[in-house]
C-alpha cells in the first residue's frame, strides 16, 4: 500500500476500506508517515467527507493507536459522558456522584482545562488533598468499592488523535465532521465505556455555532456508537451562556455541592437531571426515560448524590467535609462586583469571552504548563432572560490580584461580554433535540 495512492482516492471522493485506514492511522502514529502526507489527505477528508463506515473505521482505528482501558473487571454498563466543550460546565462534577448513586459504575477519566474551557481535573484539585493520580488497581478497585471513581487521562491513550488533532488545528482542517466525530469518540472508546451520552453544546459559545451542524455532528457520533455496538445518545443543549452561574475552578466545585443540595441553578440542576437520567436508563437502572428521570431527581434531592460525591471524595484523599463545608474550598482575596452601565435585559452572554476572562484572572490556562490559580473566576448574578437596573450586579469577581488597571480590564472584559436590550427576553431553550 502506498500513502500517495491512498490519498488520490480521497481527494477523488472514493471511500477508503478498513485496511487503507487502519494503514493511514498506524503509519502516522509511528511516524512512517509525515505530516504532509497527513496534512494533504485530512484536506481531502475535508472536502470530500466519509461515509459511516470509514468514519467507524477511522474512530476504530485511533482508539486502538494506545493504550485502552479495559474495565470489564467492574460488573454493570459502564456508562461515560462527554460534553463538546463549555465554559463554567460544572456537569461532571454532578452526574458522576449522581449516576454512582443510582448503581451505574462510573469509572471517569478526565481532562485539564486548556484555552478558554475549565477541565474536571482541576476543579477536583481545588479540594485539598484529592488525588487525580490512582494506579490502574487502585481505580478498578475504587469503582468495584463504591461505584466511582474519577482520574486525569494517563499514559499513551489515543496518539493518534492527539497527533491529529495537533496537525489539523494548523491546517485548516479541524471543522470536518468526521473527523471531529472519530476524534471524540476514539477517546471514549479507548477509555472503556460500553455507552456514552454526548452533550452536544449549540450556539454562540459552542464549538458548532448552528443548530443544524450540532445536529449533523451528533449524528454522526451516534452512528459511530452504533457500528461498533456502543449504544451512544446525543443531547443538543444550548450555549447562548454560560452554563449555571460559576466559571472557575473551586467556584465550581462549591456549585456542583450546591446543585447536589438541591440549591443549584435551575439550567445547571435541568442538564443534570436529562443527562444523568440517560446515563441510568442506558446503564440498565431504569426502563424509560421517566423512570430514569424519577430515579435521578429523588437521589438529587434526598441527598444520596451528595452522600457520593462525599464518599469519592474521601476516597481519592480529599476532605470529604466540604460538601457540608463549601466555604472552606479555597477562596479568593477580593470579591469585585461588575455593575450595569444602564438598565435592561440581558439578551446574550459570551461564554467564550468570560472563558477568556476567567482565563486571565488565573483560573485558566494559555498554555499546557502554565500554573492556574484555583480560587478565583466569575460568578454569574445575572443571565439571559434577567433585568438590570443601572448600578445593579450583573458578575462578581473573584480575584487574588486587585491591581487597579487589571480590575478595569477584568470589569471592561465581563461587562462586554453581556448584551443588554431593552424589553421582555425569553429564557433560552436548554435542550434542542435528542438525537437517538
Ligand atoms: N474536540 C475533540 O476532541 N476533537 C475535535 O476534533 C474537536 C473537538
Ligand atoms: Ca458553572
Amino acid at each position: 500500500m502506498r500513502t500517495v495512492d491512498i490519498i488520490q482516492k480521497k481527494r477523488d471522493a472514493q471511500p477508503l476500506t478498513t485496511e487503507e485506514i487502519d494503514f493511514i492511522i498506524e503509519g502516522y502514529t509511528s511516524g512512517a508517515i509525515p505530516d504532509y502526507q497527513l496534512s494533504a489527505w485530512a484536506m481531502a477528508v475535508y472536502f470530500n467527507g466519509m461515509t459511516a463506515k470509514e468514519t467507524a473505521d477511522l474512530t476504530m482505528a485511533m482508539a486502538r493507536s494506545g493504550d485502552q482501558a479495559d474495565l470489564s473487571s467492574i460488573p454493570g454498563i459502564k456508562v461515560d459522558k462527554h460534553s463538546t466543550g463549555g465554559v463554567g460546565d460544572t456537569t461532571t462534577l454532578i452526574l458522576a456522584p449522581l449516576v454512582a448513586a443510582a448503581g451505574v459504575p462510573v469509572a471517569k477519566m478526565s481532562g485539564r482545562g486548556l484555552g478558554h474551557t475549565g477541565g474536571t481535573i482541576d476543579k477536583l484539585e481545588s479540594i485539598e488533598g484529592f488525588q487525580v493520580e490512582l494506579t490502574k488497581q487502585q481505580f478498578l478497585r475504587q469503582v468495584q468499592e463504591i461505584g466511582v471513581a474519577v482520574i486525569g487521562q494517563s499514559g499513551n491513550m489515543t496518539p493518534a488523535d492527539k497527533k491529529l488533532y495537533g496537525l489539523r488545528d494548523v491546517t485548516a482542517t479541524v471543522e470536518s465532521i468526521p473527523l471531529i466525530a472519530s476524534s471524540i469518540m476514539s477517546k471514549k472508546l479507548a477509555s472503556g465505556a460500553d455507552a456514552i451520552v454526548l452533550d452536544v453544546k449549540t450556539g454562540n459559545g459552542a464549538f458548532m455555532k448552528s443548530l443544524d451542524d450540532s445536529i449533523k455532528l451528533a449524528q454522526a457520533m451516534v452512528e459511530i456508537g452504533e457500528q461498533v455496538g456502543r449504544e451512544t445518545i446525543a443531547v443538543i443543549t444550548n450555549m447562548e451562556e454560560p452554563l449555571g452561574e460559576a466559571i472557575g475552578n473551586a467556584l465550581e466545585v462549591r456549585e456542583a455541592i450546591e446543585t447536589l443540595q438541591g440549591k443549584g441553578p435551575a439550567d445547571l440542576t435541568e442538564l443534570c437531571l436529562v443527562l444523568g437520567a440517560h446515563m441510568v436508563q442506558l446503564g440498565g437502572k431504569a426502563a424509560s426515560y421517566e423512570q430514569a428521570r424519577a430515579i435521578v431527581s429523588e437521589l438529587l434531592h434526598d441527598g444520596s448524590a451528595l452522600a457520593k460525591l462525599k464518599q469519592l471524595i474521601g476516597a481519592q484523599g480529599g476532605d470529604a467535609g466540604i460538601t457540608e463545608h463549601p466555604e472552606l474550598l479555597a477562596t479568593a482575596a477580593y470579591q469585585v462586583p461588575v455593575l450595569a452601565e444602564e438598565e435592561g435585559t440581558v439578551s446574550q452572554i459570551d461564554a467564550e469571552a468570560l472563558g477568556v476572562t476567567a482565563m486571565l484572572l488565573g483560573a485558566g490556562r494559555a498554555t499546557k504548563d502554565d500554573p492556574i490559580d484555583l480560587a478565583v473566576g466569575i460568578v454569574l448574578r445575572k443571565k439571559v432572560g434577567d433585568t438590570a437596573q443601572a448600578g445593579e450586579t450583573i458578575a462578581e469577581l473573584h480575584m487574588n490580584n486587585n491591581e487597579p488597571m487589571f480590575t478595569e480590564d477584568i470589569t471592561q472584559r465581563t461587562r462586554s461580554a453581556f448584551t443588554f436590550v431593552q424589553g421582555e427576553v425569553a429564557k433560552p431553550t436548554l435542550i434542542y433535540a435528542i438525537v437517538t
